[in-house]
């Protein structure tokens, strides 16, 4: 239950990236060593994978709530359960890191947030390129080669899941493997430190191309997982819109640069420290609307798109969001709609026309980002919003209610809902 009006003044810690969190931890598989994950994020997805990694016998000692050590040297099964996997899109990582570790797996297609069709071609192209056979006839998506070899591999869309499950298994196959069309977020480079930091031989991430020299010899160490971009952009976005004035400490700045870039277009004031941004509003500051496109990095991130879109409804003017990723990623305007929003959807384009004011209303978190931003709504709205299905919203950000709550945002979680992680 969020109460709007408050305005977020303080400091906000933000904790590990998510999405680099759910690459690494599959890349452990590839490991017969201890491996020591600082930064981890408290979250379901993370909590959910930690699962799956042992369910297939690798030992997990967790040091703290955020520090995890993961020995994968007796895990003996490439077939991890459907009741589990089926729960997120990051367990089809498992894919690339099974068949990098066993030259084979069984997986089947994975969850996650529904935005359309999340078709898996590009993954099943690359792992076909280095070898493999992939079978997807029943359901379950195997995958068996004899022996796995470097090869080229040319995606068709910018892919972050593709370039994360051919990075998986490319890092073990024998010699060179060639990826082009890359994806290039932030969580890609983190990926590719970790395993280099664990003996790898991976040049490029972070840009088109990547090369990965496989080898045999990873072995065990210590990694700590970057600042989580969209939990940032999210506080960013919350800030302003409140018209707040909030320091996030343990960012990255730089992968935060097209989020500001956005906010000071509106009007908003955005300053760089250098593990810091703080971002604030002037008093009776008129904002202004804009125009933006979700797109691959370094392009504004679409996990952010429902956000910025919260954020916008209030702001006098016509602003437009193009959704450059996903097929149907704007089912959440219809909950903003129920909140007084003035939002037409024509294709993968929102037309905002700012109104005065949001009102509280009963809502559904219709996924994670979307859960997100209904709680931005409800902090700008008068009265009183109740968000469902926040289950969402725990599969991606640590303790978002209790983070709200320190900036002064009115936020009380009135149901706990266990959905059987604990
Ligand atoms: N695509 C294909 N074929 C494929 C794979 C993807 O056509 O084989 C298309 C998709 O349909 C989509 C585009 O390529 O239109 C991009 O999809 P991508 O593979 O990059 O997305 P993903 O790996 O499934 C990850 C994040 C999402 C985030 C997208 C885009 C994880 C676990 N998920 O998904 O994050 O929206 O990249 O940046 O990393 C979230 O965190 O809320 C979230 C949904």
């Amino acid at each position: 239950m969020v109460k709007g009006g408050n305005r977020l003044q303080g400091e906000v810690t933000i904790s590990g990236a998510k999405n680099a969190a759910v690459a690494i931890l599959p890349a452990c598989l590839l490991v017969k060593d201890v491996c020591r994950i600082e930064n981890l994020p408290d979250i379901k997805d993370v909590k959910l994978f930690v699962r799956i990694l042992k369910q297939l016998n690798a030992d997990v000692k967790y040091i703290d709530k955020n520090t995890v050590e993961i020995d994968c040297t007796d895990v003996n099964s490439y077939a991890p359960s459907r009741d589990l996997t089926r729960r997120m899109r990051g367990s089809s990582y498992l894919m690339g890191a099974l068949l990098g570790r066993f030259s084979r797996f069984s997986v089947d297609p994975p969850g996650g947030c529904d935005f359309g069709t999340r078709p898996i071609d590009q993954h099943i192209k690359s792992f076909e390129a280095l070898g493999a056979d992939i079978d997807t006839s029943r359901g379950v998506i195997n995958g068996t080669a004899d022996k796995l070899s470097g090869g080229s591999i040319f995606f068709d869309v910018v892919t972050v899941g593709a370039t994360i499950n051919a990075m998986l298994a490319a890092t073990c196959a024998d010699g060179l493997t060639v990826i082009e069309n890359a994806a290039k977020e932030p969580h890609i480079v983190d990926l590719a430190n970790f395993l280099n930091n664990m003996g790898a031989n991976i040049r490029g991430a972070g840009t088109d191309t990547i090369k990965i020299k496989g080898t045999k010899n990873l072995h065990g160490g210590t990694y700590a997982i970057i600042p989580d971009q969209i939990e940032a952009g999210t506080f960013m976005v919350a800030a302003a819109a409140t018209r707040g004035d909030v320091v996030l400490k343990n960012v990255i700045p730089r992968h935060l640069e097209i989020i500001s870039a956005k906010l000071v277009e509106a009007g908003v004031n955005v300053s760089d420290g250098e593990d810091s941004v703080r971002v604030w509003v002037d008093e009776n500051k008129a904002l202004r609307h804009i125009n933006f496109s979700a797109l691959p990095y370094p392009g504004f991130p679409t996990d952010m798109q429902p956000q910025l879109v919260s954020f916008l409804t209030t702001i006098p003017g016509t602003s437009t969001a193009r959704e450059g990723v996903w097929e149907n990623r704007f089912r959440y305007v219809n909950e903003l709609k129920r909140m007084g929003a003035n939002i037409r959807v024509e294709g993968k384009l929102a037309i905002i026309d700012g109104v005065d004011r949001l009102i509280g209303a009963n809502v559904k978190a219709t996924d994670l980002r979307a859960g997100a931003a209904m709680i931005i709504a409800g902090l700008i709205a008068e009265g009183t919003t109740e968000i469902t299905d926040i289950y969402h919203i725990d599969r991606g950000y640590e303790n978002f209610e209790e983070k709200f709550v320190n900036l002064g945002g009115d936020i009380q979680r009135i149901q706990v809902v266990d959905d059987l992680l604990d």
